[in-house]
């Protein structure tokens, strides 16, 4: 185990409040015969001098007992999550999670692990890869030093992914997922060993529960390019469903999305309706159940599928605004954002940004207590009037208020005239 002092990168790494606190915390601790640690993420962040604002703290001893000490220090509610015998705060952007070391125990491949208090060790051992099974002592008297058992300082210089053990793929195949999140996000690359046994365990995903396999896909989902780790997993043959690989399609498109949403980056739903574009509906139904996604998220990738089939609506010549209109107002903007980018079509691709942009916020000025002040009566008349007035506006028939006075006035003459006739 290699050992060395790391108080510098802590002082350059955490803000000095947070610092402090994490003394104090720790000083607590001490008072109480428990020795915390600093872990995972945390750890491999300073050391790469990468910002994170997950902190981990683990206990040797009972993180439960420590808590209510750590909430009058923190000033803060806490959150607990007993049977996990762990507790989390909020520290302005920071999250502290606070852990008692623990062991852990598969019972099969892709069942949840039985979970008993251990040592501080056997807590980094039963971690996914090297660079995060490492740990900084903060108890006052070893305060900053390093424990490091499998070597990750050594593969954050190589660039490596290593796993720790060769069966770890096999106890929890989302490890598989997140190897190759962190390739990406780090620009580090599987170590050959564990891409092998990346390889061979690569079906053990298929042992995941779908809550855990689409909150691992989503993680992908959210990183900053979530293509090049779809084509990556594509080449390990790692597919988010049989029906859907990374490609250069998506290579080319996804990177509009972003541009096309802004800040903060897209959510993980109008990824997946692009990436579900080729689909049939029976077919995205089948991702959907496959991965249990939301009813959100469901809406925006069926929706898509559904301005895909009305294409040819779309597409007809001399379309008129209100006919756009009605095709896509009950479609989530989302899915209009998602078709415009999937579709090649720059036809379609204006119609559907003309609507984003400028149809969906066209309103008329009269509403219908306007309408009632000019003497329609609630009722379907009213509904219809609205409706009428609505289109004409759309259209551009009218533009004004007064415009649209005049229109409802030959509107409501029009009508009186048919009455009189029937
Ligand atoms: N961990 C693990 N196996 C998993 C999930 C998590 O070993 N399937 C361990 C890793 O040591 C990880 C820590 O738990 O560092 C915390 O998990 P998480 O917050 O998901 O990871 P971070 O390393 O903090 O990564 P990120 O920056 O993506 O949040």
């Amino acid at each position: 185990m290699s050992s060395s002092n790391l108080v510098r990168q802590l002082t350059e790494g955490l803000p000095s409040e947070l610092l402090a606190t994490l003394r104090k915390l720790s000083d607590i601790a001490a008072a109480q015969s428990h020795i915390l640690y600093l872990v995972g993420g945390a750890v491999r962040d300073i050391l790469l001098k990468r910002p994170s604002l997950d902190i981990d703290l683990t206990v040797e001893g009972d993180a439960l007992a420590l808590v209510p000490h750590f909430a009058v220090i923190l000033g803060l509610p806490k959150v607990t999550h007993p049977s996990f015998g762990t507790a989390s705060f909020g520290w302005g952007p920071y999250t502290i999670d606070v852990a008692t070391a623990r062991r852990e125990r598969y019972r099969r491949p892709g069942a949840l692990p039985q979970v008993e208090p251990s040592t501080l060790m056997e807590d980094l051992h039963r971690r996914d890869f090297t660079i995060n099974a490492m740990a900084i002592h903060l108890s006052p008297s070893r305060f900053g030093e390093q424990i490091d058992p499998f070597g990750g300082r050594g593969d954050l210089r190589k660039r490596l992914i290593r796993i720790l053990h060769p069966e770890s793929f096999k106890d929890d195949a989302t490890r598989i997922l997140r190897a190759l999140r962190y390739e990406q996000r780090l620009g580090f690359r599987l170590e050959k060993g564990t891409e092998a046994y990346l390889r061979r365990d690569r079906a053990m995903l298929n042992t995941v529960g779908r809550d855990r396999l689409r909150q691992g896909w989503e993680l992908i989902l959210k990183e900053e390019k979530p293509e090049t780790i779809l084509n990556r997993a594509a080449a390990l043959g790692i597919t988010l469903h049989a029906s859907l690989s990374g490609d250069s399609w998506l290579a080319k498109v996804f990177p509009k999305a972003r541009q096309a949403w802004g800040t903060p980056p897209p959510p993980p739903s109008l990824y997946l309706a692009i990436f579900c574009y080729a689909l049939s509906p029976e077919g995205a139904e089948a991702v959907i159940q496959s991965l249990r996604l939301t009813k959100g998220t469901a809406k925006v990738i069926m929706d898509t599928l559904q301005i895909k089939e009305d294409i040819p609506s779309l597409a007809q010549a001399d379309l008129l605004p209100s006919r756009i209109y009605r095709l896509l107002q009950q479609r989530s903007n989302q899915a209009i954002l998602a078709a415009s980018l999937a579709t090649d079509s720059s036809l379609i691709q204006n119609r559907l940004q003309t609507y984003l942009n400028t149809l969906r916020y066209i309103k008329p000025h009269l509403n219908g207590q306007a309408l009632q002040r000019m003497g329609v009566l609630p009722g379907t008349d009213l509904g219809k009037l609205l409706k009428a007035l609505h289109q004409a506006r759309l259209d551009q028939e009218v533009t004004t208020i007064e415009e649209e006075q005049a229109w409802v006035y030959r509107w409501l003459e029009a009508k009186a005239e048919k009455k009189g006739e029937d």
